[in-house]
């Protein structure tokens, strides 16, 4: 039996920042409102003419490098992503041809801020089917460019960023104790398509459009969802909340991330937070929490992480991995 282990992570963020201070002078809101509604304090955002796939790219040769594998070695790229750099070709295709990776495939994801989650999914599907044996998932956005910057309720909310993860198809030493990912869950719902969405696209309206949202509906759903979905991937795995060493939740509000928490009676020793420093960066959100809680030396070797994403649609989901 094979079983996907992740051999390294890699993040990358723009150089410049943007505090809750910067934007209360451009929107009518306050560092005060912003914190105590979300925990955000500060987001990056890309330069101008900085892509998806610039941002992609540096978090990718990240990830390479910590895998120690050689760039040429991988086969399966895939790339999660609400604001590709075109329509088309996939963003993944300017990544694969600057990573100089030959064979294999690379395609993009759209499951929103659950992309990072859909990636790890569908990767694990290829490894485990013997179709590719060394995948790159990566989760990249720069949702500065699709956000109504006249809208508070909004732009107070997001940041740009990516985060990538190299994983390779190895035999399972059968014990039980394999590393790697253990369960993968996801659902999705399209009756709430318009609860969180971009007003914009190729067929609807010929534009980018900015992104729209009924935020009380989102947090509710948001809630509920999170917590039943990682209840699902943990039993998939075998596993009581209580063996969990950490949980990396998408970093969409520090309210909902404790929300869940609760709900999975984990306590606050064990949640990665980066939202503060981030805000939300969608699909870029869970390795770059998982980044920072690595390098730091908080997960270590044959720890169990658990992760759970949702985004617009909704598309939800949760992964157990040990690492
Ligand atoms: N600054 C100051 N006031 C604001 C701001 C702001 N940035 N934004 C909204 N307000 C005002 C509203 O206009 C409203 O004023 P009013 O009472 O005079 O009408 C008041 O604050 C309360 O607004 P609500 O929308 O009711 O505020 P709420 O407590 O629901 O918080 C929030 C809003 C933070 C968006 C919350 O609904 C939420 O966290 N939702 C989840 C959304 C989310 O995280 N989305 C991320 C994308 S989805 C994902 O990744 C999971």
């Amino acid at each position: 039996m094979l079983r996907s282990r992740i051999l390294g992570c890699g993040a990358y963020l723009p150089e410049k920042v943007l505090t809750n201070d910067d934007l209360a002078e451009t929107v009518d809101t306050s560092n005060d409102w912003i914190i105590e509604r979300t925990g955000i304090t500060r987001r990056h955002i890309a330069a101008d003419g900085e892509l998806t796939s610039d941002l992609a790219f540096s978090a990718a040769e990240r990830a390479i490098a910590a895998a120690g594998i050689p760039a040429n070695e991988i086969d399966l790229l895939i790339l999660a992503t609400s604001t590709p750099d075109n329509t088309f070709p996939a963003t993944a295709a300017k990544v694969q041809a600057r990573l100089g990776m030959r064979h294999g495939v690379a395609f993009d994801v759209q499951a929103v801020c659950a992309g990072f989650i859909c990636a790890l999914s569908v990767a694990d599907k290829f490894l485990l089917s013997g179709q590719a044996r060394i995948a790159l998932i990566i989760g990249a956005e720069t949702y500065s460019r699709i956000l109504d910057w006249n809208d508070r309720s909004t732009c107070v909310l997001f940041g740009d960023g990516a985060g990538a993860a190299v994983l390779r198809a190895e035999e399972s030493a059968g014990n039980g104790a394999d590393r790697g990912v253990l369960s993968v869950k996801m659902h999705s719902d399209g009756r709430n398509y318009d609860a969180l969405y971009v007003d914009g696209g190729v067929s609807s309206s010929q534009t980018a459009g900015h992104l729209r949202m009924k935020g009380k509906e989102v947090y509710r759903h948001a809630v509920v969802k999170l917590a039943a979905v990682a209840g699902e991937a943990l039993q998939a795995a075998g596993l009581a909340p209580g063996e969990i060493d950490w949980l990396v939740p998408h970093q969409a509000n520090l309210r909902i991330i404790n929300a869940v928490a609760q709900r999975l009676e984990l306590p606050a020793e064990k949640l990665v937070v980066t939202v503060d420093r981030h805000a939300n960066t969608s699909s870029a959100s869970i390795p770059l929490a998982l980044v920072e809680a690595i390098e730091d030396g908080r997960i270590k070797s044959g720890d169990v992480v658990l992760m759970e994403a949702i985004g617009g649609g909704f598309v939800w989901g949760s992964a157990v991995v040990r690492w």
